[in-house]
């Protein structure tokens, strides 16, 4: 049956706005970090670790974390590429961290310049690194439908590289649609296929709305047993690797759907749409949440 209680990964501080033209005040991410904490969030995804020519959007990662140094109740992990990342992480007092690996060569090389092996070589490293110190290390499959480059992506190339991660020790798999090209018709088989080598809570989705297909995609999976959603505020996101790939799901939109399937999250709706339209106020455009959209007509 479905879950009774969703945990929502909040990423639209890294992963939307790591790919926005105009960069964003530092003050104004941490500002919105703080708002999505009080909307009851309980992972809220912060920022990356990454080289700032690649990601230049990001660069004040250090200013990020250092403002939540004495904030234990919420989660707020780091994404990390290597052990570079993962020793300013550490530096700069993050206390979870999050490896990406992909399931596709192409975009292996486009997004961190090195071959699958090689990402899990190095990722290998960091969790090790990271073990010794009890950080828990979440773990990132991009591309597990399709890359831009290499079209397709085989079901088993998802399950091999999710179950590398989970074998180093990640404790949680996030499944991500890089560039939201899933159907149900092709997240049932790829969850399928990685079902069957790790174990399905540990297992996290994350979708992007490039054709409108997350809450279905989300739906499916959910029906499958998984119980982690990643989304991102306002529908915050893309990526700067994925060309076309458009924003995130809106965690507005997850909320929503959440709360009419009677399921459980601890997140305020409310407070989720003021914070919305806080970043939204910010960047000077629409929501790409359409429940946004909705409420704010009411
Ligand atoms: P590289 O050029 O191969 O790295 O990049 P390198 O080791 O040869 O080093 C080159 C330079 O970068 C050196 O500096 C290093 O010190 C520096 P220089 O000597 O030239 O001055 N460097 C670093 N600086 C800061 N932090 C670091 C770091 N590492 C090296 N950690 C690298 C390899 C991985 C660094 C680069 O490709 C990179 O930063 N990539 C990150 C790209 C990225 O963040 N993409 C978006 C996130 S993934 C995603 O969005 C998908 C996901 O959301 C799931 C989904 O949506 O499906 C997770
Ligand atoms: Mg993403």
């Amino acid at each position: 049956g479905i879950p009774k209680y969703v945990k929502i990964v909040e990423v639209g501080a890294r992963d939307g706005l790591q790919n926005e033209k105009n960069m964003v005040p530092t003050s104004v991410k941490i500002e919105l970090i703080q708002r999505l904490v009080s909307t009851g969030l309980s992972v809220v995804e912060a920022t990356s670790f990454v080289s700032p020519k690649w990601v230049p959007q990001l660069a004040d990662a250090k200013h990020v974390i250092e403002a939540f140094t004495n904030i234990d109740s919420v989660r707020l992990p780091a994404l990390v590429p290597n052990m570079k990342g993962f020793e300013a992480a550490i530096a700069a007092g993050a206390k979870e961290i999050a490896v990406f690996a992909s399931a596709s060569e192409s975009f292996s090389k486009s997004n961190i310049n090195c071959t699958i092996q090689q990402s899990l070589a190095r990722y290998r490293a960091v969790v090790s690194a990271a073990t010794k110190l009890s950080i828990p290390v979440r773990g990132y499959v991009s591309c597990v439908i399709g890359c831009p480059v290499d079209g397709m992506t085989p079901p088993s190339k998802v399950a091999y590289v999710a179950k590398e991660l989970h074998d180093m020790g990640c404790y949680e798999i996030s499944l991500g649609d890089t560039i939201g090209i899933g159907t149900p018709g092709t997240v049932i088989p790829m969850l399928g296929a990685v079902m069957a080598v790790v174990p399905v809570e540990k297992l996290a989705v994350h979708f992007h709305d490039t054709y409108g297909q997350s809450l279905p995609n989300i739906l499916v999976s959910l029906q499958m047993g998984i119980s982690t959603i990643d989304s991102s505020i306002a529908g915050l996101g893309g990526c700067p690797y994925a060309k076309g790939a458009s924003g995130n799901v809106a965690t507005e939109d997850v909320v929503y759907m959440l709360d009419g399937l009677g399921i459980k999250t601890n997140v305020d709706l409310r407070k989720l749409l003021q914070t919305g339209d806080f970043i939204c106020k910010h960047l000077g455009r629409p929501s790409g949440s359409k429940a946004a959209l909705a409420f704010s007509h009411k």
